[in-house]
């Protein structure tokens, strides 16, 4: 396989749009998700578009230990990997109290440790071959706290500084780690969160145009790509002069949907 691309959450959304533009760029695939039926029709989209190798796993990534597996899969089959998307996540909409816990705990275990599992197992695959190229799917929800969507939040602040550490303690290897941070996409993210009456997602961007910036920001070596100019401005500078109180009391009021 040539200029093999990992994509996890590929069924759908930003990852499958990852997905055709590497196949575009006449890369190999490896892509993950749970939904296989998906998988195997994109494979075969991309296959006969473009002369290349798709190679499709079904994994629930929210399992335990799930990412340290498709490690291991791809290392037993001898498969090089040069680009590993992070891609894979899910939110939730609610009072944190309220929610049912054993699906935010999963939502930590996809968003959080499988990215973890997976970021440690191709890095050092990575190094060992001589460099390669991770872009973890983060948001703008990782510069905010997010009430309502508490976890959610959480754990895509988590995301924004584990890639910026880690673009830091590889960049001496030949490894480049980029955060793909963006606003609201119209995607299945939307029903999945419960969040199909909210107004936020009104004008969301679509996933192409998301996966495009993502993609080029990667591949040029940024720390952090803010998918959209005016969350960029309004994140890099004006956030840090309003009062916290006040950011938390509009993020709550944006995100209600009752
Ligand atoms: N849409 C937005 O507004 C938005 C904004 C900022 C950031 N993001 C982030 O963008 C990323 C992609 O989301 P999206 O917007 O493209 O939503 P999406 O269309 O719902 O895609 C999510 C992908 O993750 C996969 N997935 C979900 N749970 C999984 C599990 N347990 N194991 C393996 N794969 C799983 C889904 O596939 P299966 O269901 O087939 O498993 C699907 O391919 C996520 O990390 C999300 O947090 C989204």
């Amino acid at each position: 396989m040539n200029n093999t691309a990992l994509i996890t959450g590929a069924s759908s959304g930003i990852g499958k749009e990852l997905a055709k533009i590497h196949a575009k760029n006449q890369g190999d695939l490896i892509l993950v998700a749970r939904r296989m039926n998906l998988l195997e029709s994109l494979k075969q989209e991309l296959e006969s578009t473009y002369s290349i190798t798709v190679i499709i796993y079904e994994m629930d990534l929210a399992q335990h230990g799930a990412g340290t597996r498709l490690v291991e899969m791809i290392k037993q089959q001898n498969i090089k990997i040069k680009y590993l998307f992070n891609n894979a996540g899910f939110g939730g909409y609610g009072d944190f109290v309220d929610r049912d816990l054993l699906i935010d705990t999963e939502m930590i275990q996809l968003n959080v440790t499988a990215l973890v599992e997976l970021s440690h197992g191709i890095a050092n695959e990575m190094i060992i071959h001589g460099g390669g190229k991770i872009l973890n799917t983060a948001s703008t929800a990782g510069f905010l706290p997010g009430p309502l969507q508490a976890t959610y939040f959480a754990t895509k602040a988590f995301v924004v500084s584990f890639s910026q550490a880690l673009n830091q303690e590889l960049r001496n290897k030949k490894i480049s780690v980029t955060a793909l941070c963006p606003g609201p996409v119209q995607t299945e993210f939307i029903a999945v969160a419960g969040m199909s009456k909210s107004k936020m997602f009104q004008g969301a961007k679509s996933a192409e145009y998301t996966a495009k910036k993502g993609y080029n920001a990667m591949m040029n070596d940024k720390l952090i790509c803010i998918s959209e100019p005016s969350l960029n401005f309004l994140i890099n500078c004006m956030l840090w002069m309003v009062p916290r109180r006040m950011v938390l009391k509009m993020i709550e009021r944006m995100q209600r949907i009752h």
